[in-house]
C-alpha cells in the first residue's frame, strides 16, 4: 500500500482533530466549533467513516493530511512526517515523497538546529559571560533563557559558516538560509555577529529563523532578524505561537505584544498565551493564523506614538476578521516587559484583566484628538469612530456600542445613530440568493446509498445508469462520477469523489454525507433499492404518457402497424406496473 493511504487508514481523522477541536459525537459524525473561522454555533462535521471533514461555515473540507496542512500551516510532506511521528509510525527511508523542494526545505530546517545549537554553546561558553549577566540585568534567569532557547551569536566573522560548511551543506544553501551573506569576492560570512540570539519557531515548534539583538548600546540594528527564506515568512509568523497555542485555547484568550522581551518577560509573569508580530505591523494571515486558537484577542503594545499608530491599525484588521478585542495601555510608557520586571506578575495579570473593550480605548484616542466640545470636533470624532462600529458584525452588540459610545462621550445618541444608519444602508447591498442546486429526495437518498456502502454501489450502479431516463437525471453529474470511480476499479473514498465533482455538488454532498447516518448497511442498501424501483416506476409511467401521446398521433396519420407496435409495448408497460 502506497505510504500516504497507509498513513490515512491507520491514523483516525476524528481523534487528530480532537486534539484541536471539541468534538461531540452525533451518529457517525462528529460536530464542533470550526477552527479556521469564528462561529459560534458549530457547523464543523468530521465524518468517521469517510475520514473527511467539512464546515458549512467557511466551506473548507478535505481528508486527515488536508487537515494537518490547513491546521498547522505546513505543506504536504511536513503534513504526512508529523503525521508520522506523533503515530509512531516510520516514514519511508528514501521518500518518494520528499520533492526536491521538500529535501531544500529539510536541509534548511537543519542548518537552523545547527545554528541554534552553536549559539546556545556560545551563550555557555566563555565568550558568553557578557551576555549571561546581560541576561541576568533584565531579569532573565537561566532557566527562562533554557525554555526560550536563546543563544549568542559569535563576535568573528564567520563561525557559524564554517560549522555549517564542515556539515557538508553548500554555499547556495547557507545563503538561502539566510544565517549567512555573500561578500563581493564570494566568500560567507555570518549575518549575525555579536548578538543575543533568539530562535523564531513555526507553528509546529520547528525553527525557522532568528531575532538577534544587540548587546552593545551603540549597535544598530537594535533587532537583526533573519530575512525572508523558504521556511519563515514573517507575514505568517508569530513569535512563541508553538509554546502559546495550548495556553491560547485553554484561556480563549491572546495576548499581543510587540517584541520578543516583551513575550518572554509575560510568559515569565505566567501568562503562557502570549505572542508577538516579528517586527512588522500585524498582517491579516496573523489575524487568521491566530483565530485558529481563539478569537479573543488582549493587545498590549507599546505605549509609545508608534505603538499606539500599531494598535488603531491591528484593530481594524482583527475587526475584519471579527475577533474580540480589548487593550491593555500600560502606565507610566512602560512596555509589558519593563511592566512585569517593575510591577510583578500579578500587578500585570490585573491589568490583561481589567482590559477594556478597544472601544473605549478608541473613544479615549477620539477625545485627544479632537475638541468634543465643538459640534465640528464632534462630527470629526464620529467620523474617526464610524468605521470601526460598522465592522462589528452582530447588530445587537453594535447597538450596544453605539449606546455606549455616546454616552462615553457625552455625545447625542439620536445624532449617532442617524449617522451610522446612514452609513449602514450605502454598505448593505442586496444581495439575491442564487437558487440553490438540490436534488429529489429519491435520488437524494440514493446519493447517500452508494457513498455509503459499498454493496449499494455493485447492486444499484449499473442498473441506475441504465434507466432509459438516466441523462434526465438531476443528480446526473454525481452518479456518473460514482460509477466512473468504480469502474476505475481504485477503492471509494469521499476525496476522490470530491475532486470530480462542482463546488456547489459538493456542497450538497457534503450535506448528505454528514446527515444522521446511523443505520446498518443492509437498511441503507434496502432504501436505496427501493429509491431506485421509483425512479424505474416513474420512468415508466412518464414513458406510458408519452406513448399514449405518440399513438394517437400515428393512428391519425395512418401508420396502423407502427399504432399497434406502440399500443403492444403500452400493454406490457402498463401491465408490469399492476403486478406493483
Ligand atoms: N524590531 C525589529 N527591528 C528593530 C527594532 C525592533 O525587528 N530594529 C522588532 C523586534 O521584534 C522587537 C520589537 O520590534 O522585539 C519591538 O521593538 P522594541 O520595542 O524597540 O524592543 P523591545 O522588544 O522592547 O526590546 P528591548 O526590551 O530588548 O529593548
Ligand atoms: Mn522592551
Amino acid at each position: 500500500m502506497d505510504f500516504v493511504e497507509q498513513l490515512k487508514s491507520s491514523v483516525d481523522i476524528v481523534k487528530v482533530v480532537g486534539d484541536y477541536v471539541r468534538l461531540r459525537k452525533l451518529g457517525n459524525s462528529y460536530k464542533g466549533l470550526c477552527p479556521f473561522h469564528n462561529e459560534r454555533t458549530p457547523s464543523f462535521n468530521v465524518h468517521s467513516v469517510q475520514q473527511y471533514y467539512k464546515c458549512f461555515g467557511c466551506g473548507k473540507g478535505g481528508d486527515l493530511i488536508k487537515f494537518v496542512m490547513e491546521i498547522e500551516n505546513v505543506p504536504f510532506y511536513e503534513a504526512l512526517t508529523m503525521l508520522a511521528e506523533r503515530n509512531g509510525i516510520p516514514m519511508p527511508k528514501r521518500s518518494d515523497y520528499s520533492d526536491p523542494e521538500s529535501k531544500l526545505r529539510e536541509s534548511l530546517f537543519s542548518a537552523q538546529e545547527i545554528a541554534l545549537k552553536h549559539f546556545r554553546q556560545n551563550l555557555h561558553s566563555n565568550n558568553g559571560t557578557h551576555a549571561r549577566s546581560y541576561l541576568k540585568n533584565r531579569g532573565l534567569d537561566g532557566a527562562l533563557a533554557a525554555e526560550f532557547s536563546l543563544g549568542l551569536s559569535t563576535r568573528s566573522g564567520n563561525a557559524l559558516c564554517c560549522l555549517l560548511q564542515q556539515q557538508g551543506f553548500s554555499a547556495d544553501q547557507i545563503v538561502e538560509s539566510g544565517l549567512a551573506l555573500r561578500r563581493d569576492d564570494g566568500g560567507l560570512y555570518d549575518r549575525f555577529r555579536g548578538r543575543l540570539m533568539f530562535p523564531i519557531h513555526n507553528e509546529s515548534g520547528k525553527v525557522i529563523g532568528f531575532g538577534g539583538r544587540a548587546l552593545e548600546p551603540g549597535d544598530e540594528p537594535k533587532y537583526l532578524n533573519s530575512p525572508a527564506t523558504k521556511l519563515y515568512d514573517k507575514s505568517r509568523t508569530l513569535y512563541n505561537l508553538h509554546r502559546a497555542r495550548q495556553a491560547a485555547r485553554n484561556t480563549d484568550r491572546i495576548v499581543l505584544v510587540e517584541g520578543y522581551m516583551d513575550v518572554i518577560g509575560v510568559w515569565a509573569a505566567g501568562v503562557k498565551e502570549v505572542v508577538a508580530t516579528c517586527g512588522t505591523a500585524l498582517t491579516n494571515s496573523q489575524v487568521r493564523i491566530m483565530r485558529k486558537y481563539s478569537g479573543r484577542i488582549v493587545l498590549n503594545f507599546d505605549p509609545d506614538t508608534a505603538g499606539v499608530n500599531a494598535t488603531e491599525k491591528s484593530i481594524q484588521m482583527l475587526l475584519e476578521e471579527n475577533m474580540h478585542i480589548r487593550i491593555v495601555e500600560l502606565p507610566e510608557g512602560l512596555d509589558p516587559d519593563e511592566y512585569v520586571q517593575k510591577h510583578g506578575a500579578a500587578s500585570y495579570q490585573e491589568q490583561l484583566d481589567r482590559a477594556g473593550n478597544y472601544f473605549f480605548w478608541l473613544a479615549d484616542r477620539a477625545r485627544s484628538r479632537f475638541d468634543l466640545n465643538v459640534a465640528e470636533g464632534r462630527i470629526a470624532a464620529l467620523q474617526f469612530l464610524l468605521p470601526s462600529i460598522q465592522k462589528i458584525p452582530d447588530k445587537m452588540e453594535r447597538a450596544a456600542v453605539v449606546s455606549d459610545v455616546a454616552a462615553y462621550l457625552k455625545l447625542d445618541a439620536g445624532l449617532l445613530l442617524e449617522q451610522f444608519r446612514k452609513a449602514a444602508t450605502n454598505r448593505e447591498q442586496i444581495r439575491l440568493d442564487k437558487p440553490r442546486y438540490d436534488l429529489p429526495s429519491a435520488e437524494k437518498m440514493l446519493v447517500h446509498a452508494l457513498v455509503q456502502s459499498a454493496q449499494a454501489r455493485r447492486q444499484i450502479l449499473e442498473e441506475l445508469a441504465a434507466l432509459p431516463h438516466f441523462q434526465q437525471l438531476s443528480g446526473k453529474h454525481i452518479f456518473e462520477s460514482i460509477l466512473a470511480i468504480e469502474r476505475s476499479g481504485v477503492p471509494f473514498r469521499y476525496g476522490e469523489l470530491e475532486a470530480r465533482l462542482t463546488e456547489e455538488e459538493n456542497t450538497l454532498m457534503a450535506k448528505l454525507a454528514f446527515a444522521d447516518d446511523t443505520e446498518e448497511e443492509n437498511i441503507i442498501v434496502k432504501q436505496a433499492m427501493a429509491c431506485l424501483e421509483e425512479l424505474k416506476q416513474r420512468a415508466s409511467r412518464e414513458r406510458i404518457e408519452a406513448l399514449k401521446t405518440e399513438i394517437a398521433a400515428v393512428e391519425r396519420s395512418g401508420d396502423m402497424a407502427r399504432a399497434l407496435a406502440l399500443m403492444q409495448e403500452l400493454k406490457r408497460l402498463q401491465a408490469r406496473r399492476s403486478d406493483y
